[in-house]
């Protein structure tokens, strides 16, 4: 297991020190979305390839994830790829269509459906083995970020078929036959937890669950419904050691049960103040964001106010910090100004 060794070289570096609440020799910065469309050496390696086939090739998401490291100096590289890769590794007809994102063909919406979800094997994404040993070399000690998707905003794409902005047919799913439900996202638990342990195994230093759409749900339905798969997958991986981030958007109201999930690091999305962020999750877990990523079409001296916004609600939090956005780097951001975040955050904030 290549784990291990990575793990120790990666210790000392300020993000995993930040994850785990110790000191830090400055805020480390790093970006959902950060490597990607907002760069325009990202858009001259991908050119004719499609999405998907971009991080079915080792040698590519590996650039690409660097790419970003290297422009903007952030603490930590995130692997490049998407939620549904392991859905299409298990042989699901899924695909990202331009302006559109993913798309299911045959959706899952009956029992008999369900039996087209097989669990994930190592074997399904040896290209993500592979990536991820050529990425380990050149990252030294800077930490590598795996990821995957929660059960609940992966069973939504496979439900609706594709995005969508009211989860009807994924709530009538959970409301209207729980047992189907709860053997869907389970299955879904299954694959994401083989998913990370891939990564995690291949050298990923920290990962982060990505319930981007959870915040759809209201608590009750949250705990009842979501809550003991997202906190079966925290769980399974627990015992590598690695920090485990779990993030989603419009969370506000499920901040605390996200808390209890149990992660390391709760990613908060621009609406909660980090400060009341941390009241809400509770103790013991560090925070990750939350600059609106709107805020860097402004000029940088209202960036720079709103981030140390930020910092400021950060400090008042008392825990560990982990400076981000609220969401995904937007395709137009200046890459400029991206860089100029993350001196701003490193120089603000040293110690
Ligand atoms: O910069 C880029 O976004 C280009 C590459 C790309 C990815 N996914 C990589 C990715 C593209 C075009 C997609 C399609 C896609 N997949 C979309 C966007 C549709 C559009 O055109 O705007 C969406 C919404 C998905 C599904 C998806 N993928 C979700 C909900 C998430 C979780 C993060 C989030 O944004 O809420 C992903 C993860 C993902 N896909 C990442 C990357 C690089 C995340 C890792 C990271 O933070 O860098």
């Amino acid at each position: 297991m290549r784990g291990v060794s990575v793990h120790q070289q990666t210790a000392a570096s300020p993000f995993i020190r930040a994850c785990r609440r110790e000191s830090v020799p400055h805020t480390p910065v790093w970006f959902m979305r950060q490597a990607g469309r907002s760069l325009p050496e990202y858009h001259k390696v991908r050119e004719g390839i499609p999405i998907l086939e971009s991080c079915t090739r080792p040698e590519l998401a590996a650039e690409i994830t660097m790419q970003p490291v290297r422009r903007h100096s952030v603490d930590a590289a995130i692997y490049f790829s998407d939620i549904v890769v392991p859905l299409k590794a298990i042989g699901m007809d899924v695909d990202i269509k331009p302006g559109l994102g993913p798309v299911i063909a045959e959706p899952i919406r009956t029992r008999a459906d369900l039996a087209r979800l097989r669990d994930l094997e190592p074997d399904d994404v040896s290209f993500v083995t592979e990536a991820i040993g050529l990425l380990l070399g050149e990252l030294g000690a800077t930490p590598l970020i795996g990821f995957a998707g929660a059960p609940f905003t992966l069973a939504s794409y496979l439900v609706e078929g594709g995005t969508s902005r009211n989860h009807e047919r994924t709530k009538a799913m959970m409301y209207g036959d729980p047992e189907l439900w709860r053997d869907l996202i389970d299955r879904l638990a299954d694959i994401t937890t083989s998913f990370l342990k891939v990564q995690i195994e291949a050298g990923a230093s920290a990962v982060q669950l990505f319930d981007s759409w959870v915040g759809a749900l209201a608590p009750a339905d949250y705990r009842r419904h979501v809550m003991p798969a997202s906190a079966r997958v925290l769980d399974a991986i627990g015992g590598y050691g690695v920090p485990r981030i779990h993030f989603g958007v419009g969370t506000g109201e499920l901040l605390g049960l996200m808390g209890e999930a149990g992660a390391d690091v709760v990613g908060v999305d621009w609406r909660v103040p980090l400060d009341e962020a941390a009241r809400r999750v509770g103790p013991g877990k560090a925070l990750q964001g939350n600059l609106d990523p709107s805020v860097l079409f402004a000029p940088s001296a209202a960036v720079e106010a709103k981030a140390a916004e930020v910092l400021e609600a950060a400090r008042a939090s008392g825990t560990g910090h982990i400076f981000n956005l609220g969401h995904g780097v937007l395709p137009s951001t200046d890459p400029d100004a991206i860089t100029r975040l993350v001196e701003y955050v490193h120089t603000s904030t040293e110690r």
